[in-house]
C-alpha cells in the first residue's frame, strides 16, 4: 500500500503546490516511487512539472468518471521515480458533476486505489477551499500534511479545517491521520515569523515538523522553469527544506 499524502489547507498561497511537488520530487531523489496527483483545477503542481493546461493531454478529469483507464492519465516527469496525475480547469466541472452522485466523496479513492500497487507515496494537492474535490483528496488520503504560512494570520482558518478533518475522519475516512504542520515561507529575520513559529509551536506540540521551510526565491522561480527546485537548484535553502522534510516524513512513517 502506498502512504497517501494529502497536502491541504483552505487558505489560498500559503505553499500547499509548493509542498506537494517538491516533497514529492525530494522522495524520488531518495528512490521511493512517487505519483503527484493534481486536484486543484489552477493545475499549477502540473505546470510546476512541466505539463500545462493547454496540453489536452488526458488527466485526472478524463478518468475520474471511468477508472478502467487511470493509468493512460498518468506521466512520468523529469525526475526520475516521480510520476505525475495532471490536473486541469475541466475539475471545476466535477466538483458540480459529483455534487448529485451516490458516493460523491469516493471518486478520488477509488481511482487511486488503482494506482496505488505502482508506489509507495502518492502525493494530493488541493484547491483553496473545502469543496468536493478537497473532500474527495481527505477520503483518499491516509495521511494529512497541513502547510502553514509564516504571517499575522497563519492559524485563521485552521480551526475549521481541522473541524472537517474530524469529520471526515469519523464518517468517511477513517484511516486518515494528521502527519503534521509544516512552517513556510519562513523568514528569520522578521519578527513576526519568529511569533508565528512560538504561536503554532504552542497550538501543535506533537504535529509540528521540526523542518521549517524558509521563504527562498529559488522555490518560487523553479515553477516556471516547470521543474522542481531540486532540479533548478540543488543548493538552495529551499531545496536544502525540503530534501529534509522528506527525510522527515519517512522517518515518520516509521521506514527508517
Ligand atoms: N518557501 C517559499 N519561498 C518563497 N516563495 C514561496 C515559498 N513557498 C511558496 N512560494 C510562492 O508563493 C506562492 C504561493 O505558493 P503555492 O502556490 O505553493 O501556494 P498554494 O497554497 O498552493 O496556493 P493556492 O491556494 O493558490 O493553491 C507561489 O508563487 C510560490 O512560488
Ligand atoms: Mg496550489
Amino acid at each position: 500500500m502506498a502512504r497517501r499524502i494529502v497536502v491541504a489547507n483552505q487558505k489560498g498561497g500559503v505553499g500547499k503546490t509548493t509542498t506537494a511537488v517538491n516533497l514529492g520530487a525530494s522522495l524520488a531523489v531518495m528512490e521511493k516511487r512517487v505519483l503527484i496527483v493534481d486536484c486543484d483545477p489552477q493545475g499549477n503542481a502540473s505546470s510546476g512539472l512541466g505539463f500545462y493546461p493547454g496540453d489536452r493531454r488526458d488527466n485526472i478529469y478524463s478518468v475520474l468518471f471511468d477508472n478502467k483507464n487511470s493509468r493512460k492519465a498518468v506521466y512520468e516527469t523529469s525526475v526520475p521515480y516521480l510520476d505525475i496525475l495532471p490536473g486541469t480547469q475541466d475539475l471545476v466541472g466535477a466538483e458540480v458533476e459529483l455534487v448529485d452522485k451516490l458516493g460523491r466523496e469516493f471518486y478520488l479513492k477509488d481511482l487511486l486505489l488503482t494506482l496505488d500497487d505502482d508506489y509507495e507515496f502518492i502525493i494530493i494537492d488541493c484547491p483553496p477551499s473545502l469543496g468536493l474535490l478537497t473532500v474527495n483528496a481527505l477520503c483518499a488520503a491516509t495521511e494529512l500534511l497541513v502547510p502553514l504560512q509564516c504571517e499575522y494570520y497563519a492559524l485563521e482558518g485552521i480551526a475549521q479545517l481541522l473541524m472537517t478533518y474530524e469529520l471526515v475522519k469519523k464518517r468517511l475516512n477513517p484511516d486518515l491521520d494528521i502527519l503534521g504542520v509544516v512552517l513556510t515561507m519562513y523568514d528569520a529575520r522578521n519578527r513576526l515569523s519568529w511569533q508565528v513559529k512560538n504561536e503554532v509551536r504552542r497550538a501543535f506540540p506533537e504535529n509540528l515538523f521540526e523542518v521549517i521551510v524558509p521563504r527562498n526565491v529559488r522555490l518560487s522561480e523553479a515553477p516556471s522553469f516547470g521543474k522542481p527546485v531540486i532540479n533548478y537548484d540543488i543548493k538552495s535553502k529551499g531545496a536544502e527544506a525540503y530534501l529534509a522534510l522528506a527525510q522527515e516524513v519517512v522517518r515518520k512513517g516509521g521506514e527508517g
